[in-house]
């Protein structure tokens, strides 16, 4: 589905990825971990076209999309979100929903018809008639992959859309994104919190000085010495490992 091949970009003498060659197969959940400043946001940024790489190939369904715009990447099912969600805060959430459906649905009505769809599969229907501006940051969030969503992605790169939650509000929100991935999209996503990362990924890929150092499943990851020196610490690995095995560890 998706094909990256030796990707490289340079701000000024900065190099913020380097080399990054990564593939997600169809229906795959793919986290894309790493320290802060590893690169990858700058990575989805290439990806999604809102960054001309300096070097590499980005191939999606087994075409090349180098160069294309944000907005004709949309179009054949490539979509963002953004660290930084930014609704437009003074409509509702249907508005919200339906104003990202028309990437691809150019009748209001049938706007309108996908938020309302989008919407009740994701068990958001109680929210429609809320202004965006005032949703708590978790409905925020939730509206972001909504939003993403009413654009019927075929692949969706999440960027962070568990930081800020509670415990509790990233346990409900998993199964949401899981949602979107049994709808038939698939997903690579940014993403700090760890159990999240553990829970819902097929596979892990690690991103440290803006080059891939691993990549496997969660519970390879967790015990990669080098995953572990370069990001998560031998405390969080033990612990991690631990959740996924049920073993103990000394
Ligand atoms: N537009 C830009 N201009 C200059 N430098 C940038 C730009 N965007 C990112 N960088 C730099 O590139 C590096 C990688 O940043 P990036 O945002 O991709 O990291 P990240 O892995 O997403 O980090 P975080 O986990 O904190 O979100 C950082 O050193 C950052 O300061
Ligand atoms: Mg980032």
């Amino acid at each position: 589905m998706l094909k990256v091949r030796d990707l490289t970009k340079r701000f000024g003498g900065l190099v913020a990825v380097n080399g990054a060659s990564l593939d997600v197969a169809e229906g795959e959940i793919v986290s894309l971990i790493g320290p802060n400043g590893a690169g990858k946001t700058t990575l989805f940024e290439l990806v999604s076209g809102f960054q001309r790489p300096d070097a590499g190939r980005i191939e999606f369904q087994g075409r090349s999309v180098l160069g294309r715009r944000p907005h004709q990447l949309a179009q054949i099912g490539l979509v963002r979100t953004f660290q930084i969600v930014r609704p437009f805060a003074n409509l509702t959430v249907r508005d919200n929903i339906a104003a990202a459906a028309h990437t691809r649905l150019a009748a209001r009505s049938a706007a309108l018809a996908k938020a309302e769809e989008v919407a009740a599969a994701l068990g958001m229907s109680g929210l429609l008639d809320q202004l965006a501006g005032a949703l708590p940051i978790a409905g925020r969030k939730r509206l972001e992959i909504a939003r993403a969503v009413a654009t019927d992605p075929v692949l969706l790169l999440l960027d962070e859309v568990m930081a800020g939650l509670n415990p509790a509000e990233i346990t409900e929100l998993a199964p949401m994104i899981r949602r979107v991935r049994d709808r038939g999209t698939t997903i690579l996503m940014i993403e700090h919190v760890m159990q999240a990362v553990m829970d819902l990924s097929d596979r892990a890929i690690v991103l440290n000085n803006g080059a891939i150092i691993a990549s496997g499943t969660p519970g390879e990851i967790v015990e990669n010495p080098a995953v572990i020196e370069a990001y998560l610490g031998a405390g969080m690995a033990r612990r991690l490992a631990g959740t996924e095995t049920g073993a103990g560890h000394a």
